[in-house]
């Protein structure tokens, strides 16, 4: 099993690029399974879930070929509308395939998605929205079946403005008859992709980016093509770590997706430097304390808690971490704790003491965002740090510790029995 080493401790400085956006691709592919035709996908992160979810669209009989970013998915040959359990509790995101899938074939069987390493993670939104829309839904041997001979548009009030069921919904309803308003939709840039490139097949939608999503059923979609918005998850993992560890430049991203971290960032001590598409980051002379709330976009995201946890453990006094999107999210906590930090969980709170240093330690991953948060503590920390069961940051990063090898980080990937 490949291990992460990091000999911390020294300073950052230079740029990298950033990728595009595993949470729009992941939803983007799917999409791409509504229609006949070859969907050129660009900017495709080489990511394990990106794979994952190439094996599940082949699976269900597209056509796929993935050439340096350059990702082409032919929708011609599907005939298959079901997703194994051995993808989905692999990757939640191919929950995804629920909603195109229903609506081309009018019938879907997906394995429901188990709990996952920090919580239950839900899909009941997702159901009762189908369920709205006409579609009988039941549970057998694990499995969720959805079965609908015409989905009819109507109006759905999310509980909670889901990201997921933001995208399930918009996917089933663009050929729905009739409309379909979604109130309390998720906001999230990601999902602001997903309904342009729905709009780009053929969709008729209104109100993307919005809380309110009108979808107008059309009949049919066509294959269509499209670039990968830039990863605000991995620009903000950077910028994590310019905050306490040099000043660094990444590019090829969109600071108005990153207001909130910015902001935040600001108010901690960083200078920032904007052009329209990269970010430089200065660190800042002594972190202050500050007390975030991760919340849904615009809000800071809950993608990004954890690497800001990585940064507070280092601030001049005390500091509180709020997770107001998961509850549970906070697997971090003991392995951050190892580095020497003092942090204590209460409920979705975690309080914070700043330390003045961090000493190298073995960690191990539990979950892509903790892990990244694991690489910056390291990056910080004196000494040396062994990062395991690196195949949960191979899920959302597209080779780490190359981009920080090019920071000047001393990183490097072995693989250990
Ligand atoms: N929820 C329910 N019921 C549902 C769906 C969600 O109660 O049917 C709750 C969840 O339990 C959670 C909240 O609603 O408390 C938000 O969940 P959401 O559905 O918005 O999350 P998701 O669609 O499962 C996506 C990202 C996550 C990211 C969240 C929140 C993808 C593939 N995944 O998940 O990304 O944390 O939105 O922004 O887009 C990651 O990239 O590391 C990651 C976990």
């Amino acid at each position: 099993m490949d291990k992460i080493f990091i000999d911390g401790g020294k300073q950052l400085a230079g740029s990298v690029d950033i990728s595009g956006a595993k949470n729009a691709v992941l939803p983007i592919m799917a999409s791409a399974l509504i229609a006949n035709g070859k969907s050129v996908i660009s900017r495709v992160p080489k990511l394990r879930d990106t794979y994952t979810m190439i094996r599940l669209m082949e699976i269900i009989g597209a056509k796929c070929s993935f050439k340096d970013d350059i990702l082409t998915v032919d929708g011609t040959s599907v005939n298959n509308p079901e997703a194994p359990y051995d993808l989905v509790k692999t990757m939640r995101a191919s929950f995804y395939v629920l909603g195109p899938l229903i609506a081309r074939f009018g019938y879907v069987k997906v394995s429901l998605p188990g709990g996952c390493a920090w919580g239950p993670r839900p899909v009941d939104l997702h159901l009762k929205a189908l369920e709205k829309l006409g579609a009988k839904i039941t549970l057998k041997s694990g499995y969720i079946i959805a079965k609908a001979d015409k989905l009819i548009g109507k109006t759905i009030d999310l509980d909670f403005p889901s990201v997921g069921a933001t995208g399930n919904i918009l996917m089933a309803a663009v050929t729905a008859e009739g409309t379909t308003i979604i109130n309390n939709a998720a906001r999230e840039p990601e999902i602001d992709q997903v309904c342009k490139y729905l709009i780009s097949m053929g969709a008729n939608i209104k109100g993307s980016g919005s809380s309110k999503i009108i979808i107008h059923g059309v009949e049919k979609l066509h294959s269509a093509n499209v670039e990968i918005i830039p990863d605000r998850i991995e620009a903000g993992t950077f910028l994590a770590a310019g905050a306490i560890l040099g000043k660094i430049t990444l590019n090829k991203l969109n600071p108005k997706h990153l207001v909130s971290v910015i902001n935040n960032l600001q108010e901690i001590g960083c200078e920032i430097e904007t052009t329209q598409d990269s970010i430089t980051i200065s660190p800042a002379d002594i972190i202050k304390p500050f007390d975030l709330k991760a919340e849904v976009y615009p809000g800071f995201p809950t993608d990004l808690q954890a690497q800001w946890m990585a940064i507070m453990i280092l601030a001049k006094g005390s500091s509180k971490v709020t997770d107001m999107v998961y509850y549970d999210r906070f697997s971090h906590i003991p392995e951050l704790n190892r580095f020497g930090a003092n942090i204590r969980l209460n409920k979705n709170t975690a309080y914070i003491d700043g330390v003045k240093i961090l000493k190298g330690a073995p960690v191990m991953s539990t979950d892509i965002r903790a892990s990244a948060s694991l690489i910056i503590a390291g990056l910080a920390a004196e000494g040396v740090t062994e990062v395991s069961r690196i195949y949960h940051i191979d899920r959302g990063y597209e080779k780490i510790e190359n981009k920080f090898k090019l920071l000047g980080a001393e990183i490097w990937r072995e693989n250990k029995l």
